[in-house]
């Protein structure tokens, strides 16, 4: 059974591509097979973060009839990669019968892989709704500032609204402390609950460092640094690499990823 885990935020630019690339390779270093699909369509990132060359993409899969094998790629980190294009405008808005087609490419890694991550893009689009809610469970990355609060929110009442999902971890991420990050969660639980029906899980927190915003501008995950500079930042990603390999599937109706 693939575990199939989507991060999400409403919010742009929250870390949810950090999140992913460097979650992936914490599962990958605690034994598991990982997949990471960037499913910013047209605008993906994922691979100048693990500094992955990559000539091919999911266009190639919807446009070229390309298999799925040939366009994931092995990184020096261990995360299998599936790009999911750049500068690609046909990629920008895919139609639900595109998104069905890349949902079913992937069957063929169904045997290969433990974990399935998926960075969705920021918006309440449906290509963020419909690749969030083809996976069993929903991270949503948070800052604590109402304009994060708001997006996140009608992320998650889209989410329950459109696909009856009820279950959702939520990360604090760019906090000054601890203490900050369980109140952002805490008010933002307490918005949530009071107008949703939606379970809500503190998924853990991470400090503003410099160590990440060096880590995207050297191409090396902060969680592949040799000697970590930063020992709350790794401990904390460790942290919630451990909520992810905990998770409880939600059990979910619709499309989902390897479920034909
Ligand atoms: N904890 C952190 N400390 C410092 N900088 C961070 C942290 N998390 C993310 N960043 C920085 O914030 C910027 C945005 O991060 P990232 O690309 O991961 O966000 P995103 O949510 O994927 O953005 P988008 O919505 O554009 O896809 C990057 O420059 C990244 O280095
Ligand atoms: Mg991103």
């Amino acid at each position: 059974m693939v575990r199939t885990i989507a991060i999400a935020s409403g919010k742009g630019g929250v870390g949810k591509s950090s999140v992913s690339v460097n979650c992936s390779i914490l599962l990958s270093k605690l034994g598991y097979k990982v997949a990471l699909l960037d499913a910013d369509f047209g605008m993906a990132n994922c691979h100048i973060m693990l500094d992955q060359k990559v000539d091919n993409s999911l266009h190639d899969v919807l446009e070229n009839g390309a298999a799925i094998e040939n366009i994931i790629y092995e990184t020096a980190s261990g995360v299998k990669l599936i790009p999911g294009g750049s500068g690609i405008l046909e990629l920008l808005n895919l139609d639900a019968s595109k998104r069905w087609q890349i949902i079913n490419a992937l069957n063929p890694l169904k045997s290969d892989i433990d974990f399935l991550i998926v960075d969705t893009p920021a918006g309440g689009s449906d290509a963020s709704i419909e690749f969030a809610a083809a996976c069993e469970n929903l991270v949503v990355v948070l800052v604590g500032e109402p304009t994060s609060f708001m997006d996140a929110y009608s992320f998650i009442k889209a989410m329950y609204l459109e696909k009856n999902y009820a279950r959702v971890s939520v990360l604090v991420n760019l906090s000054p402390s601890e203490s900050d990050a369980r109140r952002s969660y805490n008010s933002f639980k307490d918005i949530v609950t009071k107008f949703l029906d939606v379970e809500l899980e503190y998924a853990g927190w991470l400090p503003n460092s410099s160590e990440m915003k060096n880590s995207i501008l050297s191409r090396k995950p902060v969680v592949l640094q040799n000697k970590p500079n930063d020992k709350i930042l790794n401990k904390n990603f460790n942290d919630v690499a451990k909520h992810l390999e905990n998770l409880q599937p939600c059990s979910l109706t619709g499309i989902q990823f390897f479920s034909s």
